[in-house]
């Protein structure tokens, strides 16, 4: 094999990875609850709050309830193979590290870069979604539809697809000048967007332990706004609402499951998030039990929560009737519950808050690790001697996704999200059944239950098989996108990480294991 192709198929050794786990420069603050807190946390958002009306309306109809029952068993199974993973090896660079354990460097390479998509394009799609929240409780407040002007609320830029007369590509954002106005403007930047990413940075540089505090509170705020939003609604709902139970799917008006099953592919970003616990693992004080409590934890309270939301609101609502942007605050309006709409924003505030929290905490430490094996530059996995932060890398998270957060429109951000997510959920699949074969005796403190053939080889198999899946529902110009940030991603391994990489650097060297972190440093 020459040297070339040995440097980017070399596996981190174990030993490795378990001397960076011995060696953490983080601190280990975070208990059971906390992680349970940090998976809720970056789950419910903007999925359940925006997307389910968007979904219901277009696509499945009442059978949006199916397509959260579907959509999480694609997370469950892929949650089930990250609790295993992460209490094998609870490092906190999540896919990338697991990767590298089992897959070799130029895999792990790409799925790092991947998760750039899942955690810093996924930030900002929330934060634009945060902007819109915060603009309608404030004008909810004061009695008016709107109250920020959309030129400074607003991307510059709009994506425009399968329209006539119009050819598929990036246009200028016009929106009207000024609250109300009818004339059209062109769009300058979104500034709350902004304005949220660059706080939170600022707050997860000080320390994980004030992050975890304001996120637990978050949760519990949003938590008691599904309950409520469940228990007032329930009251309203009208049978007649459930028929047809899965209408004709618009756009490709066929009957049958395709309504559900595109629906299915547009709530999958509802369940985005369980698997940023696993990038807390280095923070975490007993990573290999609670790890596989805070995933499977969250996730199993986030789809019970899920499916009676989403039974509620299309039982209150007639499916052709829901709001696209706002489902569950106009849902309550169209009852006759105002007062208790505006409550509802306010909590839906601190659900998005929590899950751009949870994100930001997500990007910064697959970052380190990556630098800490030398496929970044080692600036990234420079640590605040006080807040035990890896400060470098938050700033410089926070501030690119800052900017994608006021540049660029929602749709294409949330895409890139969706389907860069789901690309690290097959290779953590196939990884999870690549390291039960060729590591069949390393510790494991969870094990998917059913033994070797099924829960070690049969499930983790289903897993990648349905990422795969609706990976591939997703649209063309999606997959293009994610295939181009692949690219881009290629062009600079090849260019630093591929020369620096430790592991890579020990293989040309004669396929010493690679050096610790102290024996580096020093
Ligand atoms: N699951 C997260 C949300 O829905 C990303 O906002």
């Amino acid at each position: 094999m020459s040297s070339f192709f040995r440097r980017i198929v070399a596996r981190k050794p174990i030993e490795s990875v378990e001397r960076e786990i011995n060696e953490t420069e983080y601190k280990r603050p975070l208990t059971a609850l906390d992680l349970t807190a940090i998976g809720i946390g970056g789950i419910i958002g903007a999925g359940i709050f925006v997307l389910t009306g968007r979904a219901a309306k277009k696509n499945a109809g009442p059978g949006i309830i199916l397509s959260f029952v579907f959509s999480g068993i694609v997370c469950a199974l892929a949650c089930l193979c990250y609790a295993e993973l992460a209490s094998t090896l609870p490092v906190s660079g999540s896919a990338y590290s697991f990767t590298y354990a089992s897959l070799g460097e130029l895999l792990a390479w790409i799925v790092g870069w991947d998760l750039m998509l899942e955690y810093l394009v996924g930030a900002a799609t929330v934060a634009v979604g945060w902007g819109v929240y915060l603009d309608i409780f404030f004008a909810g407040i004061a009695g008016k539809d709107a109250l920020f002007d959309p030129r400074y609320s607003s991307a510059p830029f709009v994506w425009i697809e399968n329209t006539a007369n119009v050819t598929d590509g990036f246009y200028m954002n016009k929106v009207p000048c000024g609250v109300g106005s009818d004339e059209l403007c062109q769009a300058y930047f979104n500034i709350p967007a902004f304005l949220i990413i660059i706080i939170l940075t600022l707050l997860l540089v000080l320390g994980i332990r004030e992050a975890a505090w304001v996120n637990n509170t978050m949760v519990a705020i949003k938590l008691i706004v599904c309950l409520v939003f469940i228990f007032a609604g329930i009251k309203y709902i009208k049978n007649e609402n459930y028929t047809p139970f899965v209408p004709p799917n618009e756009g490709k008006g066929k009957y049958g499951l395709s309504g559900v099953f595109d629906g299915a592919v547009t709530v999958f970003f509802a369940y985005i998030g369980f698997d940023a616990v696993t990038t807390t693992a280095q923070e975490a004080a007993n990573p290999q039990r609670d790890l596989p409590i805070g995933i499977i934890g969250s996730l199993a309270v986030c789809t019970v929560l899920y499916i009676a939301v989403s039974a509620v609101l299309v039982g209150m609502v007639h499916y052709p009737d829901i709001d696209a942007s706002a489902p569950v605050g106009r849902a309550l309006i169209a009852v006759g519950l105002r007062p208790l709409s505006v409550v509802i924003s306010f909590g839906i505030i601190c659900g998005l808050t929590s899950v751009l929290l949870v994100l930001m905490i997500g990007q910064p430490r697959i970052f380190y690790s990556m630098a800490y094996d030398g496929l970044l530059p080692p600036v990234f996995s420079k640590m605040h001697p006080k807040t035990g932060t890896p400060y470098v890398a938050t700033l410089t998270s926070g501030f690119l996704c800052a900017i994608m957060a006021a540049l660029l429109p929602v749709d294409i951000l949330g895409n890139l999200t969706s389907v860069g997510t789901l690309s690290a959920f097959f290779l953590v699949s196939v990884s999870t059944l690549v390291l039960r074969i060729t590591e069949p005796d390393l510790p494991r403190k969870f094990q998917i239950p059913g033994g070797f053939w099924f829960g070690g080889i049969f499930l983790p198999f289903l897993s990648a098989f349905c990422a795969a899946g609706l990976f591939s529902q997703a649209t063309v110009p999606s997959i293009a996108r994610v295939f181009i940030w692949m690219a881009i991603g290629l062009v600079i391994y090849f260019a630093f990480g591929f020369w620096n990489s430790k592991v890579g650097r020990a293989v040309a060297n004669g396929g010493a294991p690679a050096e610790s972190k102290k024996a580096a440093h020093a």
